[in-house]
């Protein structure tokens, strides 16, 4: 949900900045923009559309050694140049960048602002403009600066810049990420460390509520009461290849092929050195104290905690709900008396999930993140962490995160269940390397998948995936990616459940995907598919191995019952990403989305 980046140093900022914004693209690419100051003049360049477009609007002959620049998901005010970022004051002595949602802008404007013209439709002027003003009636720019966040209400992370000062970008965050680049004669500021390794990969985090002044060779962090903070820096372990899109012609089949790896990488962290499982003592201590387990995420991770409800209920006995962020703090349920909240976040920076972890805090409830990102605001906030090891994951349509979502729910569950000596006859080390080579196998049938995508979904308006049980909760992931990426409008449904009014929904040809991997449910599930068939659809059953039957369109190979979703979502990742192919869509970056949602 937009993103900043930031650069004061001796070279010309503007390639380093559009460099910086294509690297944060995923945030949003609604348009984009940057601010580019000299000695004399802060010249902004911005344009709606893709950092592709705006680099066709920057003047090249003009340069400075200082800028600010922003990728924009629209909040307030439709996609358009003017009210893209950078923002400049009526008088053009400041121009602003911000990632996050100004609640009271409305009221600030009215109090305030009744005498200044605005240009655009966006929250986002009427922070600089208030700068503006307060400068205008005397103070200093950082006092100008800092009285005007005092105003504010919501989430920010800010760049902003002051024609007459040429040695400082000023800079705070509220809610919304923010870090510090630390550099060899220069200073960045970006929303993800991941935009500035190209120029260093020592970093300094940010807290909520403060302000920054950076200059090339110093940073002033102060907190909200103007006293001056001193904080180490740490060395980001992202290796910039990771980023890079190789020989791949996009980043979600990227992501779609690294899954074995980040399989393997997983069961090399969670091991000791006698091979077995291992989590934290700490955060076993909290599981084991627990009397009932609340799951909090959004979209795709929150149907990795569906699966991962089945682990700690069936394993280890624990109790365990699953819930919507965004539903979650605003309808919250009746709580048991010791719950530990579990948040599930590939990015660590979803807005509706903070909310949550911020309302349990404040009741004084236990938190554990699990998240890809370490260093990130779910992470920082929470009591514990336990990190995903997917390494960067930039498509917006989530796919080897989610898959390592459930390795690390699967083996958290299953370390709980031993340290509640829960008798299991399961080694779930080699069933996930079981699962790792069933993946790759899958990975290698991408063409046999791609003939699927032709056969039932080439002129699809609508689908549907069905499933039972476990398979059930694949078909609501199913769903999700494929509608996100193909426009196709897809729905995941319990299969008994269809009876009950979907299947008005079925024509003649409509395709509906069936999945049965649960030898339990399997009669039950092709009993649905038949009910579908009679009515006209185009059924495409993927089954497991030793569950197949003839005239099954994908066959998955076998292995343990509670750990196939994470093989058979990979054939439902590679029907969607060759759906949204065919259809000729961006694939990384589908229409109003954005990767990182950090607004609520
Ligand atoms: C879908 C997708 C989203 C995210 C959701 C939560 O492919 O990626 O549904 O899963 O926005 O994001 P995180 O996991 O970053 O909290």
């Amino acid at each position: 949900m937009c993103g900043i980046v930031g650069y004061i140093g001796s070279s010309d900022t503007k390639e380093i900045l559009l460099k910086g914004l294509e690297k944060l693209e995923y945030r949003g690419y609604d348009s984009a923009g940057i601010a580019v100051k000299n000695e004399t003049e802060t010249k902004v360049f911005k344009e709606k559309g893709r950092i592709a477009d705006l680099r066709k609007r920057v003047d090249e002959n003009f340069s400075g050694t200082t800028g600010i620049g922003h990728t924009r998901w629209a909040t307030h005010g439709e996609p358009s140049v003017t009210n893209s970022h950078p923002h400049q004051s009526s008088d053009k002595r400041f121009t602003l960048v911000h990632n996050g949602v100004i609640e009271n802008y409305k009221q600030l404007k009215e109090e305030y602002l009744n005498d200044t013209k605005l240009m655009s439709d966006t929250d986002t002027e009427i922070i600089v403009q208030l700068v503006a003003k307060f400068a205008q009636e005397g103070s200093s720019t950082l006092e100008a600066f800092q009285k005007t966040l005092s105003l504010l209400h919501g989430s920010y992370a800010i760049g902003l810049l002051d024609n007459d000062d040429d040695h400082t970008i000023y800079a705070a965050k509220n809610k919304s990420p923010l870090l510090l680049g630390k550099g060899d004669g220069f200073n960045v500021i970006t929303s993800d460390a991941m935009a500035m390794l190209e120029l260093t990969n020592e970093f300094v985090e940010l807290m909520d509520g403060e302000v920054i002044q950076l200059m090339e060779d110093q940073m002033i962090i102060r907190d909200m009461e103007g006293t001056e903070i001193e904080r180490e820096s740490y060395i980001a372990e992202i290796d910039a290849s990771d980023t890079e899109l190789g020989t791949y012609p996009h980043y979600m089949i990227k992501e779609i092929n690294e899954q074995p790896q980040v399989m393997r990488k997983i069961i090399k962290e969670y091991q000791d050195d006698n091979g077995d499982l291992k989590i934290d003592k700490n955060i076993i201590k909290q599981l084991n104290e627990a009397d009932r387990l609340y799951i909090i995420a959004a979209g795709t991770s929150y149907h990795a905690g569906l699966i991962g409800k089945e682990y700690f209920e069936k394993w280890a006995g624990v109790p365990t709900e699953v819930h919507v962020a965004s539903e979650f703090v605003y309808n919250t349920p009746l709580l048991s008396e010791n719950p530990l909240f579990i948040f599930i976040s590939q990015s660590g920076e979803t807005a509706d999930s903070r909310a949550v972890l911020v309302d349990i805090k404040e009741k004084g409830y236990k938190s554990l993140t699990i998240t890809n990102v370490p260093g990130s605001t779910l992470s920082r906030e929470a009591d514990e962490t336990l990190i995903l090891h997917a390494g960067p994951e930039i498509a917006v349509a989530s796919t080897k995160a989610y898959v390592a979502q459930i390795a690390v729910l699967a083996i958290t569950a299953a370390v709980t269940a031993r340290e509640l000596n829960k008798v299991s006859d399961m080694n779930l080390m080699s069933e996930l390397a079981k699962v790792t080579t069933a993946i790759t196998s899958v990975i290698e049938d991408a063409d046999k998948i791609e003939e699927i995508v032709k056969s039932y979904l080439e002129t699809a308006r609508n689908t549907f995936f069905i499933g039972r049980a476990m398979d059930y909760y694949v078909g609501l992931e199913g769903a999700l990616k494929l509608k996100e990426i193909s426009y196709i409008q897809a729905e995941g449904f319990a299969g008994g459940e269809l009876k009950h009014g979907t299947i008005a929904l079925i024509e003649e040809g409509t395709p509906v995907f069936a999945l049965s991997t649960q030898e339990k449910v399997d009669l039950n599930i092709r009993s649905n598919a038949q009910e579908v068939k009679a009515r006209g659809a185009n059924v495409c059953v993927v089954a497991m191995e030793g569950l197949e039957q003839e005239g099954d369109a994908y066959v998955i190979p076998r292995v343990d019952d509670m750990l196939t979703p994470l093989v058979s979502v990979v054939v439902y990742q590679l029907i969607s990403y060759y759906a949204a192919l065919h259809r000729g869509n961006d694939v990384d970056k589908p229409r109003n989305l954005a990767k990182s949602v950090t607004v609520e």
